[in-house]
């Protein structure tokens, strides 16, 4: 099957205020595949968000070529762009949702901006995503009085309206206490599962989000370690990969593991 999302030896580097160079990516390759789910790890500051936004070309790259269902993404115009981008559901930390407005119109928007849907269309289409992430009968309200959790469903409401091939979610949980976050999960795989789209998940809530994971991308200084399942994480030879493993997926995730080797 063809990459929904591919990097070819993608370099890109900032320069700081003192003038020093930093290289986040380091000819970094890669692909995603349809309807599968990708987990970006790393620690802070290695490029995690930098990637996502070179996917919807927020950001150039210095050097290589990303490519979105096949098309170069930075040799486009600004309508193609616009296109490309719609393949794309995007829920970011906080859930970027219009204070101002009440829950149902917040999901609405991208479908008023977005289509020439009727009001009625857009009603059934609306009223059916609230049902499935639970958010019925909550139409009314402004995002202040949601939980966090509630926010986050509707973000991600919002994201799914223009059917996305691809959702991109930054951090997600973060804000959330840990059983919100557990719930969290639980929904975007079943929404995943529904819909079908491929998901590029960066998170901290490592394990907890490995279980979702198809693919595992580990960024560290510049360079990246593709896995084909988190449980090959724990075999890798490579010393910061072991380090990686030790910090953040420790004992627990091991020991469910490690029988019979
Ligand atoms: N627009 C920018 N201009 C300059 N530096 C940036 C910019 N975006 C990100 N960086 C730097 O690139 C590095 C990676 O950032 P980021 O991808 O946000 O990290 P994280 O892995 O925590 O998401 C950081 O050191 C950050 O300061
Ligand atoms: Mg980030």
């Amino acid at each position: 099957m063809n990459p929904i999302v591919e990097f070819k030896n993608v370099s890109k580097a900032f320069v700081g205020r003192n003038g020093g160079v930093q290289k986040v990516l380091d000819s970094v390759s890669f692909t995603i595949a349809p309807g599968c789910t990708t987990v970006i790890a790393g620690g802070s500051g290695q490029g995690k968000s930098v990637t996502l936004k070179l996917m919807l070309r927020l950001l150039q790259p210095d050097e290589g070529v990303i490519t979105v269902d096949g098309q170069d993404i930075n040799s486009i115009g600004s309508k193609k762009l616009a296109d490309v981008r719609t393949k794309f559901g995007v829920l970011f930390q906080g859930a970027a949702l219009f204070d101002s407005m009440p829950v149902y119109d917040n999901v609405a928007l991208p479908l008023r901006e977005r289509t020439k849907m009727t009001e009625q269309e857009i009603r059934a289409q609306v009223s059916e995503t609230l049902e499935k992430l639970e958010l019925l009968g909550h139409e009314e309200k402004f995002p202040a009085q949601l939980s966090g959790g509630m926010q986050k469903r509707v973000g991600l409401a919002r994201a799914l309206q223009l059917k996305p091939e691809i959702m991109l979610f930054d951090e997600p949980t973060t804000g959330l206490d840990p059983v919100m976050t557990d719930e969290i999960y639980r929904l975007f795989a079943r929404t995943q599962k529904n819909i079908g789209y491929a998901s590029v998940i960066v998170s901290h809530d490592i394990p907890k989000v490995f279980n979702l994971a198809d693919q595992v991308i580990v960024l560290d200084g510049g360079k990246i370690d593709v896995f084909a399942n988190p449980e090959e994480i724990q075999w890798s030879e490579k010393k910061h990969i072991q380090e990686f493993v030790r910090t953040t997926m420790g004992e627990i995730y091991q020991s469910c593991n490690t029988e019979g080797r």
